[in-house]
């Protein structure tokens, strides 16, 4: 219940991602007026930033329901079929880590998105024929933290291509107030400030975040979030002032004290870390990267001055 209140539910409720939103409105609008489906839409982006959320709302201002599933857990293209032809006229299947599709599936989603039909194979050997299904107009709203990572053919089915954005401070301060309303926690101005400033410009990890201070307000202090209490939360969960948390640090750590700051490669630092790569480089790093303190260069990732500053520490030369 609560899950559903803090994530908004028009467009005009939805904070921050301005470009994704207007361009969005646009396109509903008009998908509205010619009473069709919306176009299929592709969001991609760091996780947390509101890729689902955005699903939800397309469904809500179309007026059609949302069917929900990922990559990972379609594994035949008959489970893929039994879905689509389950879809009303117009509905959203938001198919969340669309870039883990199986390759059959995703070839089923081909003739699916672009002709609502898909093509089934019906009887084996010679006697086996293929007929075409009729599917109702859906939209595909599909997720995927990097969009590099799908393949052309299904990268172009998609009419829309919107990238999520990191939130600015103001725009998760604003979350934050409207989220501490539904938890019914009374905060300050300073007290989101300080919240906004270290969630990473993250809204899932802001919400998170405000509900870890909302029980040290409530059991520490006299249950009103304000700067002090906000502060001393954030440091006992190890957030430190930027937002960054015990992996950020270790990240930069170990490029700092394993390769001198680097360059050195993303895989190499995985590994020293014992983390996978795609981890590192799509949910820790695009964050470290936005904020100055890693550099990408040719040659590797290189851990900015702006890092050694952060963490007080002189560079050494080598
Ligand atoms: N809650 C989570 N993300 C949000 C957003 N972008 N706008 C408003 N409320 C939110």
């Amino acid at each position: 219940k609560i899950e559903s209140t803090l994530r908004p539910q028009l467009l005009e409720d939805y904070i921050g991602q301005t470009k994704a939103k207007e361009n969005l409105k646009v396109y509903i609008e008009a998908a509205k007026q010619r009473k069709e489906s919306l176009d299929h839409v592709l969001f991609y982006g760091p996780p947390g930033l509101g890729k689902t959320t955005l699903a939800g709302i397309i469904a809500n201002e179309m007026s059609v329901n949302m069917k929900v599933t990922s990559g990972p857990a379609i594994e035949k293209p008959g489970e893929m079929a039994a879905i689509l032809n389950n879809l009303q006229e117009g509905d959203v299947l938001f198919v969340d880590e669309i870039h883990r599709l199986n390759r059959q599936v995703e070839e089923l989603l081909y003739p699916a998105m672009e002709d609502y039909a898909i093509d089934i194979v019906i009887g084996k050997g010679a006697a086996a024929k293929s007929i075409r299904l009729d599917l109702p107009r859906f939209t595909l709203v599909g997720a995927t933290t990097r969009a590099g990572m799908l393949t052309p053919p299904l990268r172009d089915r998609f009419g829309v291509v919107n990238r999520l954005e990191f939130y600015t401070v103001e725009e998760l301060r604003e979350i934050i107030t409207r989220s501490a309303e539904v938890f019914q926690v009374e905060i300050d101005e300073d007290g989101a400030y300080e919240l906004a400033r270290r969630s990473r410009g993250t809204p899932r990890l802001a919400n998170r975040l405000l509900k870890r201070v909302r029980d040290f307000a409530q059991v520490k202090y006299n249950g009103q979030i304000n700067k002090e209490v906000a502060d001393f939360a954030l440091d006992l969960l190890e957030v430190d002032k930027l937002g960054l948390d015990n992996m950020d640090r270790e990240i930069l750590f170990t490029m700092i004290e394993k390769f001198h700051g680097g360059p050195v490669g993303i895989e190499t630092v995985a590994a020293t870390l014992g983390e996978d790569t795609g981890t590192i480089e799509e949910v820790y790093e695009p964050y470290l990267v936005q904020n100055g303190l890693i550099l990408r260069t040719p040659r590797g990732r290189m851990v900015s001055d702006l890092a050694y500053k952060h963490f007080g520490l002189g560079k050494e030369s080598s």
